[in-house]
């Protein structure tokens, strides 16, 4: 599975995720049906990207909100089925995103935090403007995706996996 970004995508944003962008596991995460009609791997590349982008124009750590923001539903399994504890997956999935983080990549205290608040309300309160973005980025994306519109690098073969 191989990834391909158009020269549209900001340089600078790549650089901050190209790691996590170009490892194979993560890319396993198209291979998840996500929101009904795209998958994970573009959700969650679009939660980075747009986080990235208010993170920027807020003045606050982008990379963080980026990072955070791809990694937020970073869990290699089915959403519809149970969880190992019996919590709903709402509240399981995001403590599992981290754990699966952790084992691929480096990430701080504060992206690990904002991963495990991204479901607010349901789940901790985020507890840093980076957290706030990213829980926000995620709504407006689950929001427009479940209308089935394009939204940020989905549109016009911004990113491809294939
Ligand atoms: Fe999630
Ligand atoms: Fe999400």
């Amino acid at each position: 599975m191989h990834i391909t970004v158009s020269e549209e995508v900001a340089s600078d944003y790549l650089a901050d995720v190209g790691d996590i962008l170009n490892n194979k596991d993560f890319l396993r995460l198209s291979d998840y049906t996500h929101h009904q009609w795209t998958n994970r791997l573009m959700h969650s590349i679009n939660v980075s990207y747009l986080s990235w982008l208010i993170a920027g124009k807020l003045g606050c750590d982008r990379r963080s909100a980026a990072r955070a923001g791809l990694l937020h539903d970073f869990c290699l399994y089915d959403f519809a089925g149970g969880t190992p504890t019996g919590e709903h997956q709402a509240f399981y999935h995001p403590k599992a995103a981290v754990k699966t983080s952790l084992q691929y990549f480096v990430i701080s205290q504060k992206e690990q935090d904002a991963i495990l608040a991204h479901m607010f309300p349901l789940g901790p309160l985020p507890n840093s403007r980076e957290a706030w973005i990213i829980t926000l980025a995620d709504k407006l994306c689950a929001s427009v995706e479940l209308c089935r519109i394009p939204i940020a690098l989905s549109r016009h073969n911004r990113v491809v996996v294939a």
